[in-house]
């Protein structure tokens, strides 16, 4: 699988908020993380490329040099939010915008506690451009409201550079990337599901490997899963928990799926086994959202190929991502012949049978491959407009679709 896009963006920030040299092993080309490294060049941090590995040259967050330009954090979202709240304690003023979709996603649920923190960030009545001018902070208790990494992250970073301590407690457990790789480069942190906790901290570089990435894999899983006879082996990806709901529901609609663990630190990673069969309608809410967020419009594919109706609710979330995905999912299934329902919060699915079409993927990146996924189980030919999209998290993914379907072994 490509290197995981979560991990990637996080291994280049620590890396360039630590002062020394960082090499990092296999990280994502993928547009939104060298979204984040152009971003971090523009302030004065420099990368190398030595032997496949990323060498991050940085004299940490004091070493920052004042952009004379917005930053460009182009479609991704864990760039412009987790770079706020690095910035908002740093001492240089600096201005993030991005592509058309990122310019509609809200930034109040970071610039809200960050300014509590005592920083001072302006926006456009909540949405971006966001202009951070960097000032001493204060650590605080937060409780977000939503359940959401990017925040939590935000303040976390922001909280290595404030006085005394900075604690979040979350609504649901989130992925905790951020917490485990503050850990290995020796940050002062704790944590556990849904808090977080961090003092100020002199990090040291790290070394590190980033694993694959397993919410690109999904959309293999779950094509293999819904194909009576296929067999599939995913290898080295990653495994935190926060981000393997989608195996958990895979099993429960009752898919020969298993994964295992070989490594643990910083990050879980291993394998995954699955093989196709008849699957069952799954219900999902509450706590279990947040660990399968970007799995949701692939499941909606599996759920199309289930006999009977699944439903997802306390998605909300799912309407303020790269696209509104409850509204345009089930726009495009419905092209394809599938029964749908929407709810402000999630969507039901009346699984059948899929006939091909020619659909669009709102450029959203996860949309354009849960709809290759769609188009692959379904019969006829799907054709889907606005398909380069997937080079936001995955480049290769059409390549690699080809691979799959024609059964290579790499
Ligand atoms: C991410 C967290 C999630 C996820 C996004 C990446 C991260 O967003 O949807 O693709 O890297 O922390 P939220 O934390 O806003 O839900």
């Amino acid at each position: 699988m490509p290197p995981d896009k979560s991990i990637s963006h996080r291994a280049l920030l620590l890396g360039a908020i630590t002062c020394g040299t960082s090499e990092l092993v296999n990280v994502s080309s993928a547009q939104d993380v060298l979204s984040t490294k152009h971003c971090l060049e523009q302030l004065g941090v420099v990368f190398g490329l030595a032997e496949g590995r990323t060498m991050v040259y940085s004299e940490g967050v004091g070493g920052f040099c004042e952009p004379q330009v917005p930053l460009d954090c182009g479609n991704s979202g864990t760039t412009m939010r987790l770079l706020t709240g690095i910035l908002a304690g740093s001492d240089i003023k600096a201005t993030l915008s991005g592509d058309q979709s990122l310019m509609r996603r809200p930034m109040q649920r970071v610039v809200r506690p960050l300014l509590a923190m005592g920083g001072s960030i302006n926006t456009d009545a909540g949405l971006p451009p966001l202009t951070i001018q960097g000032r001493p902070l204060q650590g605080k208790l937060w409780r977000p409201e939503v359940a959401s990494a990017q925040v939590k992250s935000a303040i976390l970073l922001a909280g290595l550079f404030a006085r005394g301590v900075t604690r979040v407690e979350e609504l649901h457990p989130t992925r905790d990337h951020t917490e485990r790789m503050l850990q290995a480069c020796g940050g002062k942190v704790q944590f556990g599901p849904g808090w977080a906790e961090v003092a100020a901290s002199r990090l040291s570089p790290m070394h590190f490997r980033v694993p694959g990435d397993v919410s690109a894999a999904a959309f293999f899983v779950v094509l293999a899963a819904c194909l009576p006879g296929a067999d599939l082996h995913v290898a080295e990806v990653g495994l935190n928990p926060g981000r393997i709901g989608f195996l958990e529901v895979l099993r429960l609609m009752g898919a020969d799926v298993s994964w295992t663990v070989d490594n643990d630190l910083p990050e879980p990673s291993g394998s995954i086994v699955v093989r196709g069969g008849q699957l069952r309608p799954f219900s999902i809410a509450g706590e279990m959202v947040p660990r399968l967020i970007d799995e949701l419009p692939v499941l909606a594919v599996a759920a199309a190929c289930a006999q009977g109706r699944s439903e997802v609710r306390d998605a909300g979330e799912l309407r303020v991502k790269e696209s509104d995905r409850i509204a345009a999912l089930l726009t495009e299934l419905n092209k394809l012949g599938v029964k749908t329902e929407e709810f402000p919060d999630g969507f039901a699915i009346i699984g059948g049978k899929m006939q091909g079409a020619e659909v669009c993927s709102h450029e959203d990146h996860r949309l354009a491959m849960a709809l290759a996924v769609a188009g692959s189980l379904a019969s006829g030919t799907t054709t889907i407009k606005q398909a380069g999209c997937v080079r936001v998290s995955y480049p290769g993914f059409w390549g690699d679709l080809a691979k799959i379907q024609g059964g290579e072994e790499d």
